[in-house]
């Protein structure tokens, strides 16, 4: 898939856990068919800076070195979310001030170490509520609604090359959370805040799929405000077990949002959260539900591998 993904243009990835970089299945699928990985856990707080005066970068090490080594980008997630927090922040009492210092110097020392490694970041996460609202949590708490500007001037003084994303889920097609996120990446760029683009998670089942129109049309008004798009956490969860018509339908969904990320002015990464179904997210998020990635649990190619390559293929 790289190979066409590179002559279209356009980066095709997938979410990594170092844990498995040592697997051969999972190291030879990820350098033969992927030129950017995404770090599904590593570079979050709780990981990466697990007490107040030491960081723990050894996965994302991992992961960055893999990508390195075989020419791939890496898109690093994520610097400012309120899940996955070590209990020092989640549960701190500082002033603001110190809040302000925790936040600038967590994405200081995490972006500053991967200066030049990391080709985009996930600044902020799911800041924004389904009716558009500021998501209640603990920067917005402890610091004001500042927060998200803080962050992306922090990160690009730490690293003025990497691009800066503002990424969220249920983003993709027109609603108030997304119409709430284009008011506030234009305030952003109005007000001179460096960010370059808005990452469209895609977590999408076949009896919720956001309409095609719908997402090429907010896709368009992010590039219009001179953004970049990137769908960052694709998957298809399904009932299990799937049947062959459910595997056929995933197929067309997942070749769906590709030709919609390929039509689109500025749609530059297309990212799959996970590369086999045998490490998914969604069993343990979604009771009876899985098989939501493009290989299956004994890495066999499923037809929405398929779909994928052909769409980059043909396209
Ligand atoms: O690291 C601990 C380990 O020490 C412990 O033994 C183990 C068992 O309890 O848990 C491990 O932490 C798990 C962590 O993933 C790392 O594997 C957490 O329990 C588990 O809840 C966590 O799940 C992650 C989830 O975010 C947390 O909300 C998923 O792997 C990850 O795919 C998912 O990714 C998020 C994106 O970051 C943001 N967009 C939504 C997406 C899905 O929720």
């Amino acid at each position: 898939m790289r190979t066409f993904a590179e002559k279209q243009g356009i980066y095709i990835g997938a979410a990594v856990d170092a844990e498995h970089l040592g697997e051969k299945n999972y190291a030879e699928i990820l350098k033969r068919q992927f030129n950017i990985l995404a770090t599904e856990n590593a570079l979050k707080f709780e990981e990466v800076h697990p007490k107040r005066n030491s960081y723990s970068f050894a996965n994302a090490d991992k992961i960055v070195a893999f990508a390195e080594a075989n020419g791939m980008k890496v898109r690093g997630h994520t610097l400012v979310w309120h899940l996955q927090l070590p209990e020092w922040v989640a549960d701190g009492n500082y002033s603001r001030e110190e809040w302000k210092n925790i936040l600038r110097e967590h994405i200081k020392t995490v972006v500053g170490h991967y200066k030049g490694k990391i080709y985009a970041w996930d600044v902020v996460n799911e800041a924004i509520n389904k009716d558009g609202s500021l998501r209640e949590n603990v920067w917005l708490e402890k610091i004001g609604p500042e927060y998200i500007e803080l962050a992306f001037r922090w990160a690009h003084e730490a690293d003025p090359e990497a691009l800066l994303f503002y990424n969220d889920y249920s983003i993709e097609s027109l609603n108030p959370k997304s119409d709430a996120v284009y008011e506030l990446v234009k305030g952003l760029i109005e007000k001179g805040v460096p960010i370059h683009g808005v990452g469209l998670q895609m977590h999408v089942s076949i009896d919720n799929l956001p309409n095609l129109q719908a997402v090429t049309s907010n896709i368009k008004r992010f590039n219009d405000l001179g953004l970049e798009v990137h769908i960052t956490e694709m998957d298809v969860r399904l009932k299990l077990p799937p049947t062959q018509e459910d595997l056929t339908k995933q197929a067309e969904i997942y070749r769906d949002m590709l030709k919609v990320c390929l039509s689109s002015e500025k749609c530059t990464a297309f990212v799959i959260w996970g590369l086999t179904d045998r490490y998914s997210w969604i069993p343990e998020a979604f009771n009876g539900y899985g098989s939501a990635l493009i290989f299956d649990e004994s890495y066999k190619p499923k037809p929405a591998y398929y779909s994928l390559l052909e769409t980059l293929k043909e396209s």
